[in-house]
C-alpha cells in the first residue's frame, strides 16, 4: 500500500491517505500536549512507543472479539488502519478515581470505585471537550441509541480485558479514553489509540505513574515512564 497525501494533523498523530480508499496510514508524533493544547512539549520516543503499544493492545482485543481499526504496523511510527468516520465522543472508563473525576466529585485520587464508571465527552477542542450525556448525544444526533449501546458494551468489555491483561505486568489500569469510528458499512470499531497518552497506568505496588500524567503534572521522567510500559508489555 502506498502512502499518499496528509489528510489531517492532530495533536499526537498525522493521518495519510493511501491508494486504497478503505485504508489510511496513521503516523505517531513525539509531540505532547495537555489541557486542550495549552501545555506543549515533546516526549522523545513517545510516537514509536504509542504506535507499538496501541497495536499490541488492539491485537489482544481483536483476539477477544472486539472489532478495531487495526490492520498492519508498517514501521516504528506508522500503521495502516481502516478508514473510519470518527464518532466525536471521548469514551472514558474509570476503575479508580483520578484526574477530573476526583476534582469534579471530590473523591480522593486513588479511591477504588465500587464499579467501573463510564462517561462521554464531546470531542471538540474549541468547546474544551465538555462532558455530555446520552440524552444530549441523541438530541444532537451524534449517535443512535443502538450505537451508544454498542459503544458502552465494547468500552466495558475492553476495560475488563485490558485491566486483567495489564495486571500480569504489575500495572493497574486506573482509567482510559477510547474513541470509536464507523467503517463504510456502518460497523462500529475501536479507533484512535490505547497508550500512556490516553490511559492512566500505575505500578501496582508503588503507585508510580507510568503515563502522561508525568507530563501533565510536571513530575519529570516521562520518557522513562513510556519506556517502562514498552518494556513491561512488549519486553524491549
Ligand atoms: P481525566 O481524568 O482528565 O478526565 O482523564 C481521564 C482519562 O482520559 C485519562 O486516562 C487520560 C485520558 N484523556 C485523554 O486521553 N485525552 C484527554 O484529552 C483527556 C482530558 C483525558
Ligand atoms: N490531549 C489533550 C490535550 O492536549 C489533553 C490530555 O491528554 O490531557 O489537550
Amino acid at each position: 500500500m502506498e502512502k499518499l497525501n496528509q489528510l489531517y494533523e492532530g495533536k499526537a498523530k498525522k493521518v495519510y491517505s493511501t491508494n486504497d480508499d478503505n485504508y489510511v496510514i496513521v503516523s505517531y508524533k513525539d509531540d505532547a500536549t495537555a489541557f486542550n493544547g495549552e501545555k506543549k512539549g515533546t516526549i522523545l520516543g513517545k510516537g514509536v512507543i504509542n504506535n507499538r503499544l496501541t497495536n499490541h493492545f488492539m491485537k489482544m482485543l481483536e483476539e477477544n472479539n472486539i472489532p478495531t481499526h487495526f490492520v498492519k504496523e508498517i514501521s516504528d511510527r506508522e500503521t495502516i488502519v481502516k478508514k473510519v468516520e470518527i464518532i466525536p465522543l471521548e469514551v472514558i472508563v474509570r476503575n479508580t478515581a483520578a484526574g477530573s473525576f476526583s476534582k469534579r466529585y471530590g473523591v480522593e485520587e486513588g479511591t477504588i470505585l465500587n464499579q467501573p464508571s463510564l462517561e462521554f465527552s464531546l470531542k471538540n477542542d474549541d468547546l474544551g471537550d465538555p462532558l455530555i450525556n446520552t440524552y444530549h448525544v441523541l438530541s444532537i444526533g451524534i449517535a443512535t441509541q443502538k450505537e451508544i449501546d454498542t459503544i458502552e458494551e465494547y468500552a466495558l468489555k475492553i476495560n475488563s480485558l485490558l485491566k486483567e491483561y495489564l495486571l500480569k505486568f504489575n500495572v493497574e489500569l486506573i482509567d482510559f479514553k477510547l474513541e470509536f469510528g464507523k467503517t463504510s458499512d456502518n460497523t462500529i470499531v475501536l479507533a484512535d489509540e490505547i497508550s500512556p497518552d490516553t490511559c492512566r497506568f500505575w505500578d501496582v505496588d508503588t503507585h508510580e505513574k507510568l503515563d502522561k500524567d508525568r507530563f501533565r503534572r510536571n513530575l519529570g521522567n516521562e520518557e522513562h515512564a513510556y519506556q517502562e510500559m514498552l518494556k513491561r508489555i512488549i519486553g524491549e
